[in-house]
C-alpha cells in the first residue's frame, strides 16, 4: 500500500474527489493518509475530519505579512523543512497539491523529486500558469484572450511555478457568453476525474520522466480498466447533483 498526502489551503473539492475515489475502491493500492494545510481556517480541514483522515496544520507564507522578502523566504524554508519531516514520519510516497496556495522551495522539491504533483485549472500553462495565475484570474485571462478551449493539467512539481513535466490534461470548451465562474465550474468537474487518474498512473509505476517530459504507459488495457472503475465516481457525482437539484426545487 502506498501513502498519499494532499496539500490544500481552501475549499478542498479536489481533496474530496481524491478521497471519494479511494473510498469507492477506484484508487487502488494507495491510501489518502494525510492532509497538510497552511491555513487553519480552510474548509478542507473539516472534510478531512469528517473522513477521519489525519490532518496537520503547518504555518507557511499564505495569508501572512512579512517585513521583508528575506523573512518570507525564511518562513517558506521553515515550512518546507517541517513538511519534509512530517512526510517522512507518515511514510508518504506521493504528495498531491490541490489548491495549495504556496510555492514549494527546493528543499522539499528535491527530497520528493517527481513525487509531488499539482493540478492547475488551465491547459496552456505558458500563457495561463505561473505567478499570479490562480483561481478566477486564470479563467478571466483565458476568456480575455478569446480562447475557444481551456481545461486542466496535472504535472509534477519542479523548481518552476506550474511548468514541471505534464502528466495529464483534460480539455473543456469555452462556451459563448462564458463567465470565469461558469468556466471554472465545468473545468472543476474534469479536475475531479483527472487528478485521481494521474495519482493511480503514478502509483502503478506507469509514468517515466525522460528529458523533462513525462511518458505515460497505458499498455495492457490500463485505460479501459481505469475508465470502468471510475464510472462508480461519475455515477456517484451525478447522484449528488440530482440530490442538490431536488433540494433546490422543494
Ligand atoms: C482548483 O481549481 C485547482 O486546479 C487549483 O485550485 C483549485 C482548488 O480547488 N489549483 P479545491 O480547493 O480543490 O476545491
Amino acid at each position: 500500500m502506498r501513502h498519499l498526502a494532499v496539500f490544500a489551503s481552501g475549499r478542498g473539492s479536489n481533496f474530496r474527489a481524491i478521497a471519494d475515489h479511494a473510498r469507492l475502491g477506484i484508487l487502488q493500492n494507495i491510501e489518502v493518509s494525510l492532509l497538510v494545510t497552511n491555513d487553519s481556517n480552510a474548509p478542507v480541514v473539516q472534510i478531512a475530519r469528517e473522513d477521519s483522515i489525519p490532518n496537520v496544520i503547518i504555518e507557511g507564507v499564505y495569508r501572512r505579512k512579512f517585513a521583508s522578502k528575506h523573512d518570507k523566504e525564511k518562513a517558506r524554508n521553515e515550512f518546507d523543512e517541517r513538511a519534509v519531516g512530517i512526510l517522512k514520519e507518515h511514510q508518504i510516497d506521493l504528495v498531491a497539491l490541490a489548491g495549495f496556495m504556496q510555492v514549494l522551495g527546493p528543499r522539499i522539491v528535491e527530497a520528493y523529486r517527481f513525487r509531488i504533483m499539482n493540478i492547475h485549472p488551465a491547459k496552456d500553462l505558458v500563457r495561463f500558469g505561473g505567478a499570479g495565475m490562480f483561481g478566477k484570474h486564470v479563467h478571466a485571462a483565458v476568456l480575455d484572450a478569446g480562447q475557444t478551449e481551456s481545461g486542466c493539467t496535472v504535472h509534477y512539481v519542479d523548481e518552476s511555478v506550474d511548468r514541471g513535466p505534464i502528466i495529464l490534461q483534460s480539455a473543456v470548451s469555452v462556451e459563448p457568453g462564458d463567465t470565469p465562474e461558469a468556466l471554472a465550474e465545468r473545468i472543476l468537474i474534469q479536475e475531479h476525474r483527472t487528478y485521481p487518474k494521474a495519482i493511480q498512473l503514478h502509483t502503478d509505476g506507469r509514468i517515466a520522466v525522460r528529458d523533462g517530459k513525462a511518458m505515460i504507459d497505458l499498455s495492457g488495457g490500463w485505460l479501459e480498466r481505469w475508465n470502468r472503475r471510475q464510472e462508480a465516481f461519475i455515477n456517484y457525482q451525478a447522484g449528488l447533483r440530482n440530490e442538490r437539484l431536488l433540494e433546490s426545487s422543494t
